[in-house]
């Protein structure tokens, strides 16, 4: 690990590429402002730092977003690019370049990359049988296909695992599946799938492992999956699909995972271009630069095994390091919609400081993978106590004394030149902390500082000298030391908090706050006006926003279903000749009995009066009537369908009922039709 001292390094960090159907929330946000911090800190510090980041455009969910929204994907994914930027830019997230996974340098890295490890004997190609969706015409990845739990019978759970007794299985082990796309009952299909041989780097990736590239916690990790053996990873995806095609393959395309770290590459690229950087001088074997990705622990994965698999097989350097952190949770437990702890960042930002958070996260991270609990009690105290109430106090407690009795200059001579001196130095070691992500040690000493800033002031009262004449001098003295100690406090918070920074640089009336401007004691130094830098947080204000993220998730439910109404229902069919409606016999039938069908949860059983004449008809409508609530009523069938077998007996026609996703609602005459009338 390079330590602090070293001459100006090269470092390129990264953040995840969050997916471009969604809003960044606070779950997300931990991510972006810990490497934003780290960041900061690195150009404060007088190193060649680049950050950049992207959309993660690609995949199959992008694709049917789109579609449900009535817009391409290409439209889609530009909207949600400029929420997410201007998500970040109100949380202060500095990147250098945001670029997307859907751009022309992304392509090129990929097909290269592809390319290099298919010649070097590193693709395989072999056929796989998968669900098909055989009205949307595509291949159904298991969280689009949904049923009847094979073991505990619960209906409506997803391919691969029960929600409701944790049972997990294949798609094709589900009861009655249907695609969640389309309702469509699933086809197997088989079709041929292009795979990465991931065990061929099997030695590289456990050296690489051990090798200091990873948190201890995450080797641990890792050694499991190399004892569980590893897998051939399939990168390929048959069309439709939203992404970039194989080259050597039409019809086939890379899966989502695969160009989503090389995003990384395409985003860097694009600065590079723009900006005149040496990009192979990064991502060469034997570059001296360092590369960073700060990523969640969810996706450990792929970025420490495929990614660096992936590098190394293409003949690039590896990463220096993959920092991962935990997730958030709200008051000690997940995030929670029905509670308002599901909070978008667009949200927090209309009611409350985006610095308050950035603060608070550093208070609390550390270089560790645990997860970080934001108690919305202790913020709103740490937040008040801390800034407002320690490192802004400071500022204030002296501004105005410098302003009356220096016209707004400070002392010629430092009165305090080892306190000061002390500060200075402490700066070495906050770099220290900063360097290897304990942010949280770091704010303890900061804090610690400002304790110190302020026990000196208090002791030696300013404001009762300034009331005895002749010790105006005095006065100034103690509260430019003041001052400097807060300039100090303002470097090591910097990072942290940059627009407080800024407005605190205009107060002091300097040209930057970098690391080592610190070195330089402010005398006979003039100052600008002071203005509150921090206001404290309100009660009201975080009941508020807990609030309106309620709401936020009743409106987003209520679009969701809204927008289910294409995506379940086919289009509307093309025009018929009235010959061949003609030869559609609908009836007016009486339900005569209404049964449950044993083992099918969506059906029931209906014997229908035709007027005389009986059938039976399994109708897929038991989620919305019970058996009992059916029995007499007047409805509408098809009479001439072709009988149909079912698991269950043989259904004889077919009722009428309307259905959007949301309820099914059977057809029913005005009073007075009776029976066996035609329905013209
Ligand atoms: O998990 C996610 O949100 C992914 N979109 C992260 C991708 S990170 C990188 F690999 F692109
Ligand atoms: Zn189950």
């Amino acid at each position: 690990m390079p330590t602090t001292a070293n001459a100006k390094r090269k470092i390129l960090v990264t953040s995840a590429l969050p997916y471009a159907n969604g809003s960044i929330h606070l779950g997300h946000l931990l991510e972006y402002i810990q490497t934003d911090i780290w960041v900061r800190f690195q150009k404060s510090r007088g190193n060649e730092c680049h950050y950049v980041c992207a959309d993660d455009a690609h995949g199959t969910a992008i694709m049917l977003r789109a579609e449900q929204e009535g817009v391409t994907s290409e439209q889609l994914i530009e909207r949600v690019s400029k929420e997410h930027q201007a998500d970040f830019a109100r949380f202060g997230v500095a990147f250098d370049n945001y670029h997307s996974t859907h751009s022309e340098e992304n392509r090129i890295h990929s097909e290269r990359i592809y390319t290099a490890l298919r010649d070097a004997g590193h693709i395989s190609t072999r056929d796989i049988e998968q669900m098909y969706d055989p009205v949307k015409g595509l291949f159904l990845a298991d969280r689009f296909i949904k049923g009847t739990c094979p073991k505990c019978k619960t209906p409506d759970q997803y391919g691969d695992n029960c929600e409701a007794c944790g049972a997990t299985y294949t798609p094709a082990e589900l009861i009655d599946p249907v695609s969640a796309i389309s309702g469509a009952t699933p086809e197997v299909r088989s079709s041929t799938h292009y795979f990465f041989k991931l065990p061929d780097f099997e030695e590289f990736l456990k050296r690489w492992t051990r090798a200091g590239h990873v948190q201890p916690q995450i080797a641990n990790k890792l050694q499991e999956w190399f004892e569980a053996g590893l897998n051939e990873w399939d990168i390929s995806r048959d069309a439709p699909y939203f992404g970039f095609e194989i080259p050597d393959a039409p019809g086939k395309y890379f899966y989502v995972w695969l160009d989503a770290p090389i995003g990384y590459l395409a985003s860097f690229q694009n600065l590079c271009e723009r900006e005149g950087i040496d990009f192979d001088s990064y991502w060469k074997k034997d570059s001296d630069a360092e590369v960073y990705h700060f990523i969640g622990k969810d996706i450990v994965y792929f970025h420490a095994l495929f990614w660096p698999a992936m590098l190394e097989g293409a003949g690039m350097r590896t990463p220096t390091a993959i920092n991962c952190h935990g997730f958030v949770t709200v008051n000690g437990a997940k995030m929670s919609k029905s509670r308002g702890t599901f909070i978008k960042a667009e949200t927090y930002a209309e009611y409350l400081n985006p610095e308050y958070l950035r603060y608070y996260f550093a208070a609390k991270l550390t270089s560790r993978v645990d997860d970080l609990d934001l108690n919305l009690e202790d913020f709103a105290y740490r937040v008040n106590s801390d800034l407002v109430g320690k490192v802004v106090n400071i500022a204030s407690r002296c501004a105005g004394f410098v302003k009356k009795l220096g016209a707004g200059k400070l002392s010629a001579t430092s009165v305090e030149p080892e306190l000061l001196a002390r500060f200075i130095a402490a700066g070495d070691e906050i770099a220290e902390d900063f360097e290897v992500r304990e942010f949280g040690r770091a704010m303890r000493k900061i804090m610690e500082l400002a304790d110190e800033a302020n026990t000196y002031i208090a002791d030696k009262e300013p404001w009762a000298l300034a009331k005895q004449e002749g010790r105006e001098q005095e006065v100034l003295d103690i509260c430019s030391v003041g001052i400097n100690l807060f300039r100090q406090l303002m470097v090591y918070l910097a990072p942290v908090v940059p627009a407080m920074a800024d407005e605190a640089r205009v107060f002091l009336n300097l040209d930057s706050l970098d690391w080592h401007t610190r070195h330089d004691v402010l005398e006979d130094h003039a100052i600008n006006k002071f203005k509150p830098l921090m206001t404290r947080i309100e009660r009201d204000k975080i009941d508020a926003m807990v609030e309106a993220s309620k709401e936020d998730i009743a409106v987003e439910k209520k679009l969701k279903e809204a927008a289910k109404g294409p995506l379940v229902d086919t289009p509307l069919a093309d025009e018929i000749a009235f010959d061949d409606f003609a030869k559609v016999d609908l009836r007016i039938v009486r339900i005569a009995k209404a049964e449950y069908v044993e083992g099918a949860d969506k059906l029931l059983k209906l014997t229908l009066d035709l007027g005389g004449e009986t059938r039976t008809v399994f109708s897929g409508i038991r989620s919305a009537y019970a058996p009992e609530a059916l029995e007499g009523h007047l409805t509408v069938m098809v009479a001439n369908l072709a009988p149909r077998k079912m698991r269950f007996g043989v259904s004889e026609g077919m009722v009428l009922a309307a259905g959007d996703g949301k309820g099914i609602y059977l057809l029913e005459p005005h009073s007075g039709a009776e029976p066996g009338q035609r329905v013209t």
